[in-house]
């Protein structure tokens, strides 16, 4: 359970378990075009276990994060990056402060894994999606031309980690 500001929140959030899958790859047939086969969620829930997150709300799963952990070059030192992979909250549970929750959740477990910074691709066109990421603290680095399957730009955009 969750307290913020006083208030008493419904949802619970936890670590995605394999019993979750179902419901997980329904709020992603729901909410996004972009969509992936079993073995990719199975695949990044075994690897990065720690990032793959969900809201349930009355035993029924109702958002989630999953991400990757990834390294790379800051320069010359080797560094690991956060990469947000897909996040999506049903229409009915919206702007309730889940997103911003799950969110916020996997940026602090990606910091416990010694993770520097963050980075995710977005739809130029999701202003709900870019205002989250911006108010948790993401800044816009650049547009990815044509990045998705039907044309569609994205905005690469970025954390650095405190
Ligand atoms: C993006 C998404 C995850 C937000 O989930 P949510 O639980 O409704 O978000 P929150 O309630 O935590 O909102 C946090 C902030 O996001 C922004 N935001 C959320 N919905 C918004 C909307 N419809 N319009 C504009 N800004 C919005 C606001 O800045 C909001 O802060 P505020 O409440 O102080 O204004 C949800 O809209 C969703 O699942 N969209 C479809 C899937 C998707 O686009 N995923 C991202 C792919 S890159």
């Amino acid at each position: 359970m969750i307290l913020l500001a006083g208030v008493k929140k419904t949802y619970t959030i936890r670590r995605f378990r394999l019993e979750d899958l179902d419901q997980v790859m329904y709020i992603n047939r729901t909410c996004l075009p972009e969509n992936y086969s079993t073995y990719f969620f199975i695949d990044l829930y075994k690897n990065f276990p720690e990032t793959f997150i969900v809201a349930e709300e009355g035993n029924r799963v109702v958002g989630y994060i999953m991400c990757r952990i990834e390294g790379g070059f800051s320069g010359f030192s080797l560094v690991k990056r956060g990469h947000v992979i897909s996040i999506a909250v049903l229409p009915e549970h919206r702007h309730k402060g889940i997103g911003e929750t799950l969110l916020k959740e996997a940026l602090q477990s990606m910091m416990n894994h010694g993770v520097k910074e963050c980075y995710l691709e977005v739809r130029v066109s999701n202003t709900p999606a870019i205002n989250l990421y911006k108010k948790v603290g993401f800044k816009i680095e650049k547009v990815i031309r044509g990045y998705y399957s039907d044309g569609e730009d994205a905005y690469l955009m970025r954390i650095k980690m405190p």
